[in-house]
């Protein structure tokens, strides 16, 4: 079921990666609801992270925080079991890496892991219709995969607009969250529009006051 209070997730693509658990410390004492890792593979997204080794770390420097790991890698279906036994709660997929999308759902809750799909700006809502019903979660895409500190495409607004219709026909309990250049001043934008998670890295660990950032967020209501 969507949480009635919004939901902030730090990316921790953002953090300084030198000292790892005080930014995941950070994140937790600022009232973070999810971590939020970033997984790239040089081939789906221009851009190589890290695997499932360093989400265990972040993982074990957090009690509260649910771990949400978003694979932007091809061939899923490959690793998902490594992230979830990494201490992943849930694992988002690319709607654009999985041709048999519906057998890498069953595969993510088959580890007792809540199942996300993703969608990049230009991949249409139409193509999740029929998997909808399946989901706990799907993370709309507002910048193009690949790198933290881009803009935010205005045109995601409606997009989330339509999720949100789609919700209330096909999956009333689906989260819908919303990754890619969030900042304190667009969050009550997208809350409105009908996300309830929202994906912050550079907006959250680039902050001088991340704790304040991440109340402001928080506080946009529907
Ligand atoms: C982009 C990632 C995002 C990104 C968010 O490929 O999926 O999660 O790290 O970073 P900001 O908030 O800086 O856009
Ligand atoms: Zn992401």
């Amino acid at each position: 079921m969507p949480s009635p209070s919004t939901l902030i997730a730090p990316s921790i693509l953002s953090a300084d990666f030198t000292a790892l658990r005080p930014s995941v410390e950070l994140a937790e004492n600022a009232g973070a609801d999810w971590i939020h890792c970033d997984i790239m593979d040089g081939n789906f997204v221009p851009n190589i992270t890290f695997g499932p080794l360093l989400v265990q770390a972040i993982a074990s420097c957090t009690k509260k925080m649910v771990i949400d790991t978003h694979l932007m890698i091809v061939d899923p279906d490959r690793f998902i079991e490594d992230f979830v036994k990494a201490g992943s709660h849930q694992v988002t997929v690319h709607q654009e890496t999985c041709p048999h999308l519906h057998r890498t759902v069953q595969l993510i809750k088959s580890f007792g892991a809540k199942a996300g799909v993703s969608i990049n700006p230009a991949t249409p809502l139409s193509t999740l219709e029929s998997i909808l019903p399946d989901l706990d979660l799907v993370l709309l895409m507002s910048v193009n995969p690949g790198f933290g500190g881009q803009k935010f495409i205005p045109s995601s607004v409606a997009k989330i607009r339509q999720l949100h219709e789609m919700r209330s026909r096909l999956n009333p309990n689906l989260v819908i969250a919303i990754d890619g250049g969030i900042t304190e001043e667009n969050a009550q934008e997208v809350v409105s529009a009908g996300a309830d998670a929202l994906i912050a890295g550079t907006a959250f660990f680039k902050s001088a006051n991340p704790a304040a950032t991440a109340a402001k967020i928080k506080s946009a209501t529907r």
